[in-house]
């Protein structure tokens, strides 16, 4: 767990903002390629503190793309339509690239809506991301309601779950599936065949381990994408569901992150959820523009070979 101390690195600090998880990082222009040693201390505190917000950047997307690739390869969005200009940019706005303000209704900020559900980035990909990195460009004013990125730290809210869930819990699987985006919004226009095709529906472990973490566990599921868990009724799946999107809301596992224009928030979609809280659409512009940095490898659950030999089975 984070220490509540600022680390000073002579020309930047970390300073973590909440118990649960984050912390922000001042006095760093990442719009430049960054030193190894300066990469090697943000690596550390990104994997200490889950999700970094880098505070007062200027970033057009080349030097966003540029700034993440740092970290590994980039997803490609899936849907081009909701991209901005290059397909690894993908625009989390209620306004267009071209700027401007949408109506409710359309598609794009449907889309925004279904964010607003508890989900970690590409769990519908086999291999899930490791990274988002969203820029703010609009955010909402001080005085407005909603707007925020939360955020649940899953490997907090693994350990504090009672022991009969851990066990219930344990052998489960959830289907995620993009085009099922379309069943929990379904006045979203269709995917094409195309888009379906090379997006089928994964299933992946409700709880993982992480061997970068020695094999320490986690939750993983989302709400965006079903809700539902599987191998058992479907009543009895959507009851599980729901009993875990109620637990995640826990405040001791959640950090709210309030937006400033040029935030730079970058998270590890290995260990947290996150959504966006609802604001009036019609009302306020939000502009973000996220990057997506690939996963290393399929979720790992505890009956993986190497998760049971790290357990001593
Ligand atoms: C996303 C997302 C949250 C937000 O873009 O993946 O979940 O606050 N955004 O807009
Ligand atoms: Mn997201």
């Amino acid at each position: 767990m984070a220490t509540a101390a600022p680390s000073d690195h002579s020309d930047f600090t970390v300073t973590p903002v909440s118990p649960a998880l984050g912390a922000q990082v001042v006095g760093l222009d990442v719009s430049r390629p960054l030193d190894p040693s300066t990469l090697a201390v943000l690596r550390d505190a990104f994997q200490d503190h889950h999700m970094l917000c880098f505070r007062d950047q200027r970033l057009d997307d080349d030097q966003q793309v540029a700034f993440s690739t740092q970290f590994g390869p980039l997803e490609l969005f899936p849907e081009k339509d909701k991209t901005k200009g290059k397909i690894e940019v993908y625009n989390v706005a209620n306004v267009s690239p071209e700027g401007e303000h949408l109506a409710q209704d359309d598609q794009r900020v449907i889309f925004q809506r279904n964010n607003g559900r508890w989900h970690t980035d590409s769990s519908y990909r086999y291999i899930p991301s490791l990274a988002s990195i969203m820029y703010g460009v609009e955010v909402l004013p001080d005085d407005s309601e909603g707007g925020e990125t939360g955020f649940s730290n899953m490997l907090a809210a693994y350990a504090a779950l009672p022991d009969d869930k851990k066990v219930q819990l344990e052998p489960l699987h959830q289907v995620h599936s993009y085009a099922d985006i379309r069943r929990l919004e379904p006045t979203m226009p269709p995917m094409t065949a195309a888009e379906r095709d090379a997006l089928p529906p994964v299933t992946h472990p409700v709880v993982r381990v992480h061997p970068e973490r020695d094999y320490r566990r986690s939750l993983y599921f989302t709400a965006n994408t079903s809700l539902e868990i599987g191998g058992m009724t479907h009543e009895d799946g959507k009851a599980l569901h729901r009993w875990l999107v109620d637990y995640v809301n826990k405040p001791e596992f959640c950090y709210f992150h309030r937006w400033q224009p040029g935030d730079l928030v970058m998270w590890d979609n290995r260990v947290l959820l996150h959504r966006a809280i609802p604001y009036d659409y019609a009302r306020y512009r939000r502009v973000l523009r996220r990057t997506t940095v690939a996963g290393a490898g399929p979720i790992m659950g505890p009956f993986w070979p190497e998760a049971r030999k790290a357990a001593g089975g």
